[in-house]
């Protein structure tokens, strides 16, 4: 199996300037590998530093030391210290992310913030739409929701949106943060067949799910994580 992604050495420490500039270690020492088609679950309490490292995977926090290589285009790249350009070809061709809450954005419709990954690749409008109208359907939300923006949709219903925004494009690499926390039985079930099909496709997926059910269907391994002790 490929090494689809593999971090090194990987350390983060907040700085809380309005606590007069103290350093806040998260990660340190940070080592794993996702391979093809594998599954490896972030384990560990509250506060361990999970949607920290998930978010540093995907290039929303700089790490601060270490490497985070991805394969984008058969080649390592390391992530860490990729230019802007890069961090953005990688996010758009090579991995997605699902965020804990979906990122509201005013009058785009649902139909158009789960597509929009297609439409920026050049995909026919008609056919993107007609993709993540299917998406939408089978993670259950009601077509007569599809042309609303989902500002007004309830948790489950947003968290379902940005779950098939997440899986439309088929990324080789997938970060999922907490994907079932605000789901009921039926849809945990969808989001759990879905994370399969992604897995026998090749699908390299770093999760944090607390849910032990759902994390006993979809991981390969856990890798364990735990809260450091705060700088003196
Ligand atoms: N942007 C930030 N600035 C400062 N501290 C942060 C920031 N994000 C997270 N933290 C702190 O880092 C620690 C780990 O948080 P987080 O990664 O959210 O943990 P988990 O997802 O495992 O619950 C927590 O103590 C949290 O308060
Ligand atoms: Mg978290």
């Amino acid at each position: 199996m490929r090494l689809m992604l593999r971090t090194e050495s990987l350390a983060k420490t907040f700085t809380l300037h309005l606590r007069g500039g103290l350093a806040m270690p998260v990660l340190r020492d940070v080592g794993f590998d996702v391979h093809e088609g594998e599954c490896v679950v972030l384990a560990g309490p509250s506060g361990a530093g999970k949607s920290t490292l998930l978010r540093s995977l995907y290039g929303n926090y700089r790490a601060e030391s270490g490497r985070i290589l991805v394969r984008h285009h058969d080649t390592m790249v390391d992530l860490a210290t990729a230019d802007p350009r890069t961090v953005l070809a990688i996010r758009a061709e090579t991995m997605g992310y699902v965020s804990q809450f979906l990122r509201v954005v005013p009058r785009v419709s649902a139909l158009d913030v789960v597509a929009e990954v297609l439409l920026a690749r050049g995909v026919d409008p008609d056919d993107a739409r007609a993709r993540a109208a299917g998406l939408l359907q089978r993670l259950n939300i009601p077509a007569r929701l599809h042309g609303i923006p989902p500002a007004t949709f309830s948790g489950g219903e947003q968290q379902r949106v940005n779950l098939a925004r997440g899986f439309i494009a088929g990324h080789p690499i997938l970060l999922l943060d907490e994907p079932t926390a605000s789901l009921d039985a039926a849809n945990r079930e969808v989001v759990v067949e879905m994370v399969r099909e992604a897995k026998a496709r090749g699908t390299a997926i770093v999760a944090i799910c607390h849910d032990e059910e759902v994390r006993d269907a979809i991981a390969d391994r856990l890798f364990p994580l735990l809260p450091l002790q705060d700088a003196a």
